[in-house]
């Protein structure tokens, strides 16, 4: 059983959480291999079990090219992903025989904001006929370049083994 993590990170905050549910995953005992989406496969070859898409929300869903721009306006440093959005990449990507997959996001913790990249690609993904391993996850930061808040790693790690017990439910089933 393998997983396929694909993410899209302006300021390096959701890399920072993919990294942590790797962490999650491994430490149940699953491996992933992890993937900047510019340099992310097409198709997906039948060993990877579930795909796990990763992205900041922009917008109140999955970026475009123009709030893309407006990142890189504000990036101190560089960017992490300065090619393609995962909107565009979920949008050719070819599936196993039985697409699987899990999303997660980042967003900024504020009332009443509402939006979220990772429920945006999942809603994407099952139109395209995939299946959902587990429920859409947000992990907040406290401003636009971040810093992730306090615990949020951690969470992310917490979500990484609840995904690698959902992952062997689903695929053992
Ligand atoms: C152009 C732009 C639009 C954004 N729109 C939203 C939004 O609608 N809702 C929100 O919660 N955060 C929004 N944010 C904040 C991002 O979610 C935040 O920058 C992201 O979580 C940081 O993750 P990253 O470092 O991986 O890019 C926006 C950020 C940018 C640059």
């Amino acid at each position: 059983m393998s997983a396929l993590l694909v993410y899209e990170s302006m300021f390096g905050n959701t890399k920072a959480v993919a990294e942590a549910v790797l962490r999650g995953l491994a430490a149940s005992g699953i491996e992933a291999d992890f993937v900047e989406v510019s340099e992310a496969p097409r198709v997906l070859g039948d060993d990877v079990s579930v795909l796990i898409a990763a992205g900041p929300t922009h917008a109140f869903g999955l970026s475009r090219d123009r709030t893309r721009a407006d990142a890189a306006k504000q990036a101190i440093g560089g960017l992490v992903s300065s090619g393609l959005g995962l909107r565009e990449w979920i949008a050719g990507v070819k599936g196993t025989a039985r697409p699987r997959f899990a999303t997660f996001d980042t967003k900024v913790r504020r009332p009443r904001l509402p939006g979220s990249a990772a429920r945006a690609a999942a809603k994407q993904l099952r139109r395209r006929g995939w299946s959902q391993v587990l429920p859409s996850a947000t992990f907040y930061v406290s401003g636009t370049q971040g810093p992730l808040l306090p615990g949020e790693i951690e969470r992310a790690e917490r979500w990484g083994r609840e995904l690698a017990s959902a992952m062997s439910s689903v695929l053992l089933a």
